[in-house]
């Protein structure tokens, strides 16, 4: 039976009852409205761990004042049944004020050009709520592995950055990006679409992979590459684009040209629905 867990006491409580050490617990962070993407998280952590614990908490420090906070969905009991048919062991979905005492005055906050471009341009105090809630989760959950998407390319880049630099006992897997049939990488945004907005928002995977294919055929200029990216993107009548990049993969620097491993990364705006999606471009890899 899945254990809901309101409180910080009530997560202590269900750890030491079950005899739950970090290295028996893997740890799946989300913002619920969970669909096959969070799950396939949930899955490989099972596979790895004798217990899992999901956090659901729709943290604000990482929302801007117009974004999306409050209508973001959230069906707390559909989460569990999702949760516990992937295989968790307990769902933790604290209060904000659980999370945040009132007075709260401390952040964390990765100081690198990483968090500034990217999604970090349009949402410039984002990153900072990421990783301030992530480390508070990461004290909290105590575990030894945390399981991230490859789908937030920068997110998982800025906190494996924030786990080298401040020395925290967790180790990060990222896991593959799940999509729906037609290619769009599965989103808790995603419903807010129009049908025919969903129907442009393929364009993002299916620019992608043209992009990987002049990759693979040995094009590796990223002026060139940038604006093949741009001119596929133009195709989605429907969709405005916030950016499409193509960085360093480790630490999302600037390239010329790709002799290293790269991200190819794109946010699209269709109305006020930001999607994004990404593909690694590997030269030494496929
Ligand atoms: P959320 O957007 O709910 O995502 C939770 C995790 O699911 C993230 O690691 C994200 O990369 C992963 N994910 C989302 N869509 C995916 C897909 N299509 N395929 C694979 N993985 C996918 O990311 C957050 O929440 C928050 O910023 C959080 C880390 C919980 C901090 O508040």
């Amino acid at each position: 039976m899945l254990k809901l867990l309101r409180t910080i006491d009530e997560l202590n409580n269900w750890r030491e009852s079950k005899g739950i050490t970090p290295s028996k617990l893997g740890f799946v962070p989300t913002m619920g409205a969970l669909h096959e993407g969070h799950l396939s998280l949930i899955k490989k952590a099972k596979e790895d761990n004798p217990f899992v614990l999901v956090s659901v908490f729709v943290n604000p420090t990482q929302f801007a004042p117009n974004e999306d906070f409050e209508k973001y969905p959230r069906p707390l009991e559909k989460d569990c049944e999702k949760a516990e048919s992937a295989g968790a062991d307990a769902v933790f979905a604290p209060s904000v004020e659980e999370m945040y005492p009132p007075d709260a005055s401390t952040f964390v906050d990765v100081e690198h050009s990483m968090k500034d471009q990217l999604c970090g341009a349009s949402r410039p105090t984002h990153f900072k709520g990421v990783t301030t809630v992530v480390n508070m989760l990461f004290n909290i959950a105590q575990a030894g592995k945390a399981y991230f998407g490859q789908k937030d390319a920068q997110q998982a880049a800025i906190i494996k950055r924030m786990i080298r630099d401040l020395h925290m006992p967790v180790d990060i897997v990222v896991c593959p990006i799940v999509r729906e049939p037609d290619g769009l990488a599965l989103s808790s945004r995603n419903v807010y679409l129009s049908a025919s907005e969903r129907k442009h928002a393929v364009i993002l995977n299916q620019a992608l992979v043209k992009l990987k294919d002049r990759f693979m055929a040995g094009e590796r200029s990223v002026n060139y590459l940038e604006d093949f990216l741009k001119n596929e993107l133009e195709k989605a009548y429907l969709g405005r684009i916030d950016y499409a990049r193509i960085v360093a993969f480790d630490d999302l620097s600037e390239l010329t040209t790709i002799e290293k491993p790269a991200l190819a990364a794109v946010a699209v705006f269709f109305g006020s629905t930001r999607l994004i999606d990404n593909v690694v471009l590997d030269p030494g890899g496929n």
